[in-house]
């Protein structure tokens, strides 16, 4: 029997940001399925798979579709994924996301690197027994975005000519979107964006051990800052238009976050 693949970098796909995993080279596609605690798919059918193969020479896993801390499953859902590909050998994970804005200045269809979070989500997926085998009880959050890896999601924007916003995410529980008075709040907090994901992984990756990037697709800005209404046709709608963007970025970062890690 041959080795397992060993990917490098994981990539967790968010709402609508699946153009991404069209990028990966000689994909082998394994369905959520065959894989023990991953996600079942839920009753809007998002569709779970993990994708491997290469992306510009570098061996990667794609996981398309994760779990939602509001779909209200068991919380191996969001962790075993993330604990999987460690133990595959991946050494950094890269997330996205689709976001609301809370800076008028950056718009829907605006790529923004995260540079830290706010988890605002009222738990966290290390609640329960420690295993020490995987991390320690209490893991560290300092520098929980990489800083050399937000470096080279910078020099790929830059040689591609897309204008990367930075900021801090902040992770909220849904699925109810926030009212404006809650987004006045998460503004004095510090959030320049808001999603319902991505928080629960960074917390997992970091406590085993991965190196994390994230970027968030801005598919609106946050309640209170504009007309339009929210509503999750309007993020997908809008998460497609930046999926090419997102897609290009990824693509060209990828052999840059692996630099020194090889
Ligand atoms: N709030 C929370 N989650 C989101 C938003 C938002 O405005 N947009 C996309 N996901």
């Amino acid at each position: 029997m041959s080795a397992r693949f060993r990917p490098l970098v994981g990539v967790i796909l968010g709402s609508g940001l699946g153009a991404v995993a069209d990028a990966v080279q000689r994909p082998r596609v394994t369905s959520y399925t065959d894989l023990p605690g991953f996600p079942r798919p839920t009753v809007e059918g998002h569709a779970g798979q993990l994708i491997e193969g290469t992306v510009a020479g570098v061996p990667v896993a794609v996981l398309q579709g994760r779990a939602h801390l509001y779909e209200g499953g068991p919380i191996e859902a969001i962790r075993a994924p993330v604990r999987w590909l460690r133990a595959a050998g991946a050494e950094i994970l890269v997330q996205t996301n689709a976001a609301g804005s809370l800076r008028p200045e950056v718009g829907p269809g605006r790529l923004m690197a995260v540079t830290d979070h706010i988890n605002l989500t009222g738990t966290s997926a290390l609640v329960g027994p420690n295993d020490a085998g995987v991390g320690p009880r209490f893991p560290a959050m300092g520098r929980a975005y990489d800083p050399a890896l937000l470096d080279a999601l910078r020099t790929a924007a830059a040689t591609l000519g897309i204008d990367l916003a930075e900021g801090v995410y902040t992770g909220w529980l849904g699925p109810s979107f926030e009212t404006a008075a809650e987004i006045r709040a998460i503004r004095v907090l510090g959030g320049d964006a808001v999603g319902m994901s991505t928080v629960q992984e960074t917390i997992v990756a970091r406590h085993c051990g991965l190196r994390v990037a994230a970027v968030s697709a801005i598919t609106n800005l946050a309640e209170g800052l504009s007309d339009v209404p929210l509503s999750h046709e309007q993020t997908l709608a809008d998460a497609a238009r930046a999926a090419g963007d997102l897609s290009r970025l990824l693509v060209a970062a990828i052999p840059l976050l692996v630099t020194g890690t090889c």
